[in-house]
């Protein structure tokens, strides 16, 4: 058996807030609790969850962005959680991040091939413009743009260069925080068909955050479903979309439209009280059988 990627165990990361200057804090937002999950080498795991429910803090506490209040990330058996800053610099190299704004993460003074080879200089890697023209290439980019400045293109483009830009130190693992929800819904799919293309062409390993459930059932082998701070689904895909066993995960599903408006028009939409759903001290996720994990707290 191969041995995971990555490996996130009990991470936790709660946020004060509310306190006054030397008051405690008066409230506590749970952004990650507790929550555990792996991803093999070149496995696409998704992550969904209403807004707020601990998406975005989980991936940074993976790339080490921000620090857990507890648990640990291994990545390929190495804990990046005791490791100082300079020996975390080689898994830089190795994990990536690819935000929802591709616009808010480039620099608009700074030609596209210079920011897509940016990294390679950072770390000492052959650069050059055969490189870069080849990442171009590789995302699906003329390598002519290079020359070019951020606002000259698309959403879609932009996306296409921060892809580059993310993959140009081939890592081995890729988190992917809502990347395509700022794009228009027609460049949506053709973006999901370049992370599907890179992550069969680069065994690139994929934490995939989104919103948009029917695109994570197409992209991705396994997915987590995140409620307030916690896992209370995981499985592979098909299992957790065909025949979901948490109430959240059904109340999600639910809400997704439906092609056919015969259908449509018959589909229910199940409710669910998030805000009045509680965990009890013990909870925790539970195999029911084939890898298919649940979490069950209870409507207080
Ligand atoms: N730096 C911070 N300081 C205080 N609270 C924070 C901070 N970052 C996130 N939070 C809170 O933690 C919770 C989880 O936030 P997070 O951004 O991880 O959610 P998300 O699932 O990514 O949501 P979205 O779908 O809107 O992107 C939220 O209640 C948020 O307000
Ligand atoms: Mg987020």
């Amino acid at each position: 058996m191969t041995a995971p990627l990555l490996r996130v165990k009990g991470l936790r990361r709660h946020y004060a807030s509310g306190g006054g200057l030397f008051g405690r804090a008066r409230y506590v937002t749970r952004a990650v609790d507790d929550v555990s999950f792996a991803v093999m080498p070149g496995e696409t795991l998704g992550l969904v969850g209403e807004s707020g429910s601990g998406k975005s803090t989980t991936g940074r506490l993976v790339m080490g962005l921000e620090e857990p209040d507890a648990g640990r990330v291994v990545f390929d058996g190495t804990d990046l959680t005791s490791l100082s800053a300079s020996r975390r610099k080689p898994f830089r190299q190795r994990m990536q991040i690819v935000f929802q704004d591709p616009y808010a993460a480039l620099n608009p003074r700074m030609r596209v091939g210079d920011f897509v080879e940016e990294p390679l200089l950072v770390h000492g890697v052959e650069a050059g413009p055969d490189r870069v023209a080849a990442l171009f290439r590789t995302v699906g980019l003329d390598p002519a743009f290079m020359q070019r400045y951020p606002h000259e293109f698309s959403g879609g483009q932009r996306q296409r260069i921060g892809i580059a830009r993310a993959i140009a130190l081939r890592p081995q693992f890729l988190v992917a925080d809502e990347p395509i929800t700022a794009l228009d819904v027609s460049i949506q799919a053709q973006i999901v068909n370049l992370f599907q293309d890179l992550q069969e062409s680069m065994g690139l390993a994929l934490l995939f955050i989104a919103h948009d459930l029917s695109m994570v059932r197409y992209l991705c082998s396994r997915v987590a479903v995140m409620l307030r701070g916690r896992i209370v689904e995981m499985g592979p895909t098909e299992a957790v979309f065909g025949d979901a066993r948490h109430p959240y995960t059904k109340a999600l599903l639910s809400a997704v439209p439906i092609p056919d408006p015969a259908q449509e028009r018959g589909r229910r939409r199940l409710a669910f009280d998030a805000g009045g759903y509680v965990f009890p001290p013990d909870a925790a996720l539970r195999d029911t059988g084939d890898g298919h994990y649940v979490l069950m707290g209870e409507a207080a």
